[in-house]
């Protein structure tokens, strides 16, 4: 797959799902359903995208023992989505487990991101609550090794974290990354953002766009300057 930009269905009904994506009538956006999305609306909503036509990213962050998580991941599989994640901090044997459930009997799979730490943990939050002494940027780019390591395909991270996380885990290894505003555009509540042609030059492979193309006013045309800027 090449870069993609991945629009966020940060949307709590169906019915606002597709009035969205009924705006779009040339395009067949890759799209990313969230828990808010899955728990609300079940497997149907996964099927329903599928059937439309379009790539869903399933982002569940699954997180337990390498069992669960290896038929959890079967049953993920199965919704025939294309790109699916887990946390890192679940160790390599439950991602390599979780490879193994994602893995259909023809030997195909969706892709499988990590999630390394959450960018809402803070380096403080992460001494005092979790016990993790080392330099919160040294934490994400091991998890980035181990998923690696694991045989996963990426990471989710932030733009400016792309080129480092290449550099370590190799140029084939995906870095998702959201945080990405248009340069005359709201920056809501992320912290470090980048446009999407700056993503593009510090080398993400896929963006992942909510808000600005969601609250615009003329969505259609926000996704069109997104895939402008990032995909050219
Ligand atoms: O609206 P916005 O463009 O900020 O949406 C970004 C999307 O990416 C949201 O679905 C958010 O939950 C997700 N995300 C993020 N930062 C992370 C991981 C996921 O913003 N580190």
């Amino acid at each position: 797959m090449g870069k993609d930009v991945i629009v966020a269905l940060d949307v709590e009904s169906r019915e606002k799902a597709m009035a969205f994506l009924d705006s779009f009538t040339v395009e067949k956006p890759f799209v990313k359903v969230g828990m808010e999305l899955y728990f609300s609306q079940g497997p149907a909503i996964v099927r329903e995208l599928k059937e439309r036509g379009h790539k869903v990213f399933l982002d569940l962050k699954l997180h337990d023992i390498p069992n669960t998580v290896k038929r959890s991941m079967a049953c993920l599989s199965g919704l025939d989505i294309d790109m699916v994640n887990l946390h890192a901090a679940g160790t390599k044997a439950m991602m390599e487990a979780a490879m193994e459930g994602l893995t259909r009997p023809d030997g195909t799979r969706p892709l499988l991101i990590a999630v390394t730490q959450l960018t809402s943990t803070s380096q403080e939050r992460m001494e005092a609550d979790l016990l993790i002494e080392k330099p919160l940027d040294q934490v994400v780019m091991h998890y980035a090794k181990c998923a690696a390591e694991a045989g996963l395909d990426g990471v989710v991270c932030s733009p400016l974290e792309a080129g480092k996380v290449h550099g370590a885990c190799g140029a084939a290894f995906l870095t998702v990354t959201p945080g990405v505003r248009f340069a005359d555009g709201d920056v809501g509540d992320q912290v470090r953002v980048t446009t999407p042609a700056r993503a593009k030059e510090l080398g993400s492979d896929y963006i992942v766009v909510g808000r600005p193309i969601l609250q615009a006013a003329d969505p259609v045309a926000a996704y069109r300057r997104c895939v402008a800027e990032f995909v050219g």
